[in-house]
């Protein structure tokens, strides 16, 4: 990838980003492909190295070898789940247990591990805490996102809290935008692209939008700002065109964000359960989408009511589409469904949020619907 070539600026249409493809270690399958083969989980191993489909089937009922024959224990299940909820915050009901068990197995592979036992022992200790929380992050976590995901929230944006935000704000003021629990990146970079829009035929102070994450494999990815294509095939050519670049190597298709998309995001890890957040306490906007669901519910009141001491009075709290906050004594009135405003200083009253959020049939059913306040 070369930094910030002169293509930058350039429109997207026959325009490419040169040499994308060498290094961008940016998703999943290229992060991973930057490690040593060893340390690969076995469905990344590269189509070269995996045993051939012509191989012989072996007759009768297969017996599971090795690692695809280790099971997890209940007692090591419990201790693990324990630790994930102390430190992710993160609910792993006895359900889940054939799914970590099946996540873990690709850890335990791709460090050349034998037993769920020797990797507890090494998770466990001190150094190998701090290797390897961020794989068991990958492993407990999702961290599905999309550019322009739940579009409904960006026509609200600008359709009615941005004008309501600017009228109230002293002249030259910035204005801040939180995007908490970003992934990698794409909901941030849509945010900064539709300020820009915005911006272009509004009357629209100097902005900027903080990124975090508590995945710091995801964050990396975030900072790169390299997707494959087909993440942008539903976003509209004009778009495109203004503010992606698109990768020379054709074998590889990427597209890459434009400097000027890039340079209003800053990203920092995150974590919800640390007791106090180090930023800003003045947000005017906060997208915290589809990561509540993770949590049970007095972890959701302890950081929703965390959140809050980060948005400005009368500052917007944006959640995800089938997040309901139902209960949560929290400084929030709701505005429409998913959106909430702080409540001014002195006027709480401990008042539960009593609506119930439905979850819509489809995220893309939703689009278009623009509230109003
Ligand atoms: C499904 S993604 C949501 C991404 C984006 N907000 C969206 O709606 O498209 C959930 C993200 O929450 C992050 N996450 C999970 N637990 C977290 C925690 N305790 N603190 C901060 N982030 C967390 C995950 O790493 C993951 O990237």
């Amino acid at each position: 990838m070369t930094e910030d070539t002169p293509q930058d600026d350039e429109a997207i249409s026959g325009e490419e980003l040169s040499g994308a493809t060498d290094s961008c270690a940016h998703d999943n399958d290229t992060a991973a492909n930057a490690r040593p083969t060893s340390e690969r989980p076995v469905d990344e191993v590269p189509e070269d190295e995996k045993p051939s489909k012509k191989a012989k089937k072996p007759r009768g009922k297969m017996k599971l070898k090795g690692i695809f024959a280790e099971k997890l224990s209940d007692e090591l299940f419990e201790k693990m789940s324990a630790f994930i909820i102390k430190e992710l915050g993160i609910k792993m009901p006895d359900r889940k247990k054939v799914m970590l068990e099946a996540r873990l197995r690709k850890r335990l592979r791709a460090l050349e591990m034998k037993t769920f036992e020797e990797y507890a022992e090494y998770v466990f200790s001190p150094g190998g805490l701090e290797s390897e929380v961020v794989h068991l992050l990958d492993v407990v976590t999702t961290n599905k996102t999309d550019f322009f995901r739940e579009p409904r929230h960006y026509d609200l944006l600008t359709g009615t809290v941005l004008p309501k935000l600017i009228k109230r704000k002293p002249k030259g003021e910035p204005l801040k935008i939180w995007s908490a629990a970003c992934s990698s990146g794409e909901e941030p970079y849509t945010l900064s692209i539709v300020m820009s829009e915005f911006a272009r035929v509004n009357d629209c102070p100097p902005f900027s939008i903080l990124g975090t994450d508590v995945s710091t494999l995801v964050l990396y990815k975030a900072l790169d700002a390299i997707y494959k294509e087909r993440s942008i095939s539903e976003v509209p050519e004009e778009i495109k065109k203004k503010y992606f670049l698109r990768s020379k190597d054709r074998a590889k298709p990427v597209v890459r964000l434009k400097k000027k998309v890039r340079d209003m995001v800053s990203f920092k890890r995150l974590n919800f359960m640390e007791p106090s957040y180090d930023i800003d306490t003045n947000f005017d906007i906060i997208f915290c989408r589809n990561v509540m669901i993770y949590f049970d519910r007095p972890t959701q009141e302890e950081v929703i009511n965390r959140l809050c001491r980060h948005i400005r009075p009368e500052g917007y709290l944006f959640m995800g589409h089938s997040e309901t906050l139902m209960g949560i004594r929290a400084p929030l009135k709701q505005v429409v469904s998913t959106v909430y405003s702080r409540m001014p200083a002195g006027s709480h009253t401990g008042e539960i949020i009593t609506m119930r959020l439905r979850k819509p049939k489809s995220e893309k059913g939703a689009t278009g619907a623009t509230g109003s306040f």
